[in-house]
């Protein structure tokens, strides 16, 4: 089977959903909108800019004539906090909620736009008091609680760019991270709520701040949550109440040029340490509001949004914190796990607030999947109106169970691809717009613009697969590797190009953006993922990508989960090998059911792709940010060491993984 004929069977996928005819009739983008933006790109973001409040208009939309260093809206000047804060309230809107926090413990508090900006302005006046200054870096190291927003917008309105560090990090990553960008003041708390317990944070600043490299912090600021008890260095470490409370709770916002440097968020590379991704202000901010607006289709007078992400992923910086804030939206944040103290706790968090927009992850569906379809059904999930995925590639099957179980059938399913690098969404359905296929992300949004190219850079036909590339640049985009232009241009930059004719007439080759992914166009031209291009399997000289796999594990009724790798193989280059979490009770089927789904991925994918080996686990290990770490599966099915593990949610899962295997393949 050559990957054209694994193509073909991909997209025996035939379910088709039009958007509901109430949506698509007050939608906040229509149809015509493709057209207007490929007609004047440029002026297409031009005109999203001024969704933002400027200090100084920009006149010049981008410069590109350094590339890959793009400048937007470079002449332009503007206070992100402002536009995500202030301005709602000097529009009179300081009364409505801007988030309503749901904590683990079950406590809550809903916090409205004007008592944000009190916080925001407390917390920029606290930082100041503490000798930050524009440019100076500001690492935050918190669970999702309030103080989390709060401090990215504190820090963005004076100008220091943040480095969010995820709470579930180690020390390690943490100093890493610290010394990388030579913070001068963390933010973090003595801990966070998870899973019924709390969760240490500080004992890990404190470890962190231990390393050389990291001697440039001079303050620690502690928000206390679980009232841990927490050591404690003179001098160094302060409450967040203390210093905040002690401020003023006004704060005049200084506008900064468009490309000030806004956030560092670090990203894993495939190999050394981790990749810190340079975001700058107007352009970014325009990206995130704008696709906020569009893929969302966000009414902010009467939706109640809510994304699932932690704040430490870009997701929750740019759909929890920018996006969603500078669009005066009304959103839930919870601090917790899903299945805290029990497996409805999502579906009770829609139900209390009356949650219409929910954006989560694929790893998150299936859980739920798994979990069982009584569960969502006990809560009222009638309010939803528009469902968003985002992390990998969703099945199917995942896909068509989220808008049934969880949409009542009714609702958009938007599955939107994006990166870390590049700052907001590209290819995504538009809620009021697209006939929807499962599985598939369908097209670049409006001014985006987006294809799949072979291994020469050539654009490919419908109907064919190959690297997901993006060919002109937007505003969201990544402008640098923060201290490491060189393999800022190596990573994204230097696969491809493309021949155009420079001002003199003659050619030059411009660079393409290469996201890393796999992709495919089918007949109608739309996209599918395929995974990280190290995610494909080569099989007796067949292309066959592990979610392809995946997906056909998962379409059958016994499947809840799947993981597929390619192990070394002697004869055919890599064998298929496959890690499955089998529904509720078909756990104990054994052999024949194994046999049973070998031939199901035939019948389905065709007999190149049947697996050669099926192993039932209980749990997949995943990263923190609910991705597979297929990396560790090949260790298992290559029978060697694990390599690391610390990025693991639940390190003890490899060891059950390993315990089930026989010693040999
Ligand atoms: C990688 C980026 C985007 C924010 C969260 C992850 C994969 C992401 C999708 C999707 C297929 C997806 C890609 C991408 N990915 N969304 N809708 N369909 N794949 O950000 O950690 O920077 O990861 O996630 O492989 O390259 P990230």
């Amino acid at each position: 089977m050559s990957s054209n004929e694994s193509l073909a069977n991909l997209l025996r996928e035939e379910r088709r959903f039009a958007p509901p005819a109430e949506l698509a009739a007050t939608a906040n983008v229509t149809g015509d909108a493709y057209e207007k933006a490929a007609g004047d790109r440029l002026g297409f973001w031009a005109e999203q800019a001024r969704r933002l409040d400027w200090a100084v208009e920009p006149t010049e939309t981008l410069d590109w004539s350094n590339p890959p260093f793009a400048k937007w809206f470079a002449d332009g000047r503007l206070n992100v906090a402002y536009n995500c804060v202030d301005r709602h309230v000097e529009a009179g809107r300081g009364d409505r909620v801007a988030l309503h926090f749901e904590g683990e413990p079950g406590d809550s508090r809903s916090i409205t736009y004007a008592e944000l900006q009190e916080e925001v302005a407390r917390a920029a006046n606290a930082l100041t008091e503490l000798g930050v200054e524009a440019g100076d870096r500001v690492a935050i190291y918190l669970p999702m609680i309030p103080e989390a927003a709060v401090a990215m917008l504190a820090c963005a309105r004076i100008g220091a760019p943040h480095s969010v560090v995820f709470g579930g990090f180690s020390a390690d990553a943490l100093a890493t991270r610290i010394q990388d960008a030579d913070a001068k003041v963390v933010i973090t708390a003595d801990g966070g709520w998870r899973r019924g317990k709390p969760g240490a944070l500080k004992p890990a600043v404190d470890e962190a701040l231990t390393r050389p490299g990291t001697e440039g912090v001079r303050h620690v600021l502690v928000v206390r949550r679980t009232a841990q008890e927490v050591e404690w260095t003179e001098g160094r470490d302060l409450w967040w109440h203390e210093v905040t409370g002690r401020q003023s709770a006004t704060h005049t916002a200084q506008p900064f040029p468009a490309e000030h440097p806004l956030f560092i968020l670090y990203t894993s590379g495939t190999t050394g340490k981790p990749k810190g991704i340079l975001h700058t202000s107007g352009g970014y901010l325009t990206q995130a509001a704008y696709t906020h607006h569009a893929v969302f289709d966000l009414k902010p007078e009467s939706d109640v949004y809510w994304c699932t992400a932690d704040i430490g992923w870009v997701t929750g910086h740019s759909y929890i914190v920018y996006g969603p804030l500078a669009n005066g939206a009304t959103q839930v944040m919870y601090e917790g796990t899903p299945d805290t103290p029990h497996q409805g706790r999502f579906w009770e968090i829609v139900q209390k607030y009356g949650v219409t927009i929910l954006y989560t992850a694929p790893t998150a569906i299936r859980t739920f999947m798994k979990w069982g379809d009584e569960i969502p059904a006990r809560y009222d999930l009638s309010s939803l109106r528009v469902l968003g995925s985002v992390g990998e590639p969703i099945n199917p099957e995942a896909w068509v169970w989220y808008r049934e179980k969880i949409g009542a059938g009714r609702t958009p399913v938007v599955d939107t691809w994006w990166q870390t690098e590049t700052g907001s969404v590209m290819i995504s359905p538009l809620p009021g717009v697209t006939e929807t296929k499962p599985g598939s992300a369908q097209r670049a949004l409006p001014g985006i613009s987006a294809t799949v190219v072979d291994d020469n850079g050539a654009e490919v036909p419908n109907g064919s697969g190959g690297y997901l590339v993006v060919t002109e640049p937007w505003p969201s985009m990544l402008r640098t590797i923060w201290g490491d232009e060189q393999r800022y241009l190596d990573t994204y930059w230097s696969r491809f190009a493309r021949r155009a004719t420079d001002a003199d007439g003659g050619e030059t080759r411009v660079p393409l953006y290469f996201a890393g992914d796999g992709a495919k166009k089918d007949e109608d031209g739309d996209i599918w993922l395929l995974g990280r291009v190290d995610d494909v399997m080569l099989v007796s000289g067949h292309n066959i990508s592990t979610t392809e796999v995946e997906s056909a594990l998962v379409s059958h009724p016994k499947v809840a989960e799947a993981a597929v790798v390619g192990a070394t193989d002697a004869t055919t280059g890599q064998a298929i090998c496959a890690f499955v979490i089998l529904r509720g009770a078909a756990a104990d089927e054994g052999d024949a059911l194994v046999a049973e789904l070998r031939d199901h991925v035939g019948r389905t994918l065709g007999p190149i792709a049947k697996p050669k080996r099926i192993m039932t686990v209980a749990e997949l290990p995943k990263t923190r940010s609910g991705k597979i770490m297929r990396r560790l599966l090949r260790d298992v099915a290559e029978n060697r060491a694990l390599g690391d593990v610390t990025t693991l949610t639940d390190s003890t899962v490899m060891e059950l993984i390993q315990a089930k295997l026989p010693s040999a393949p």
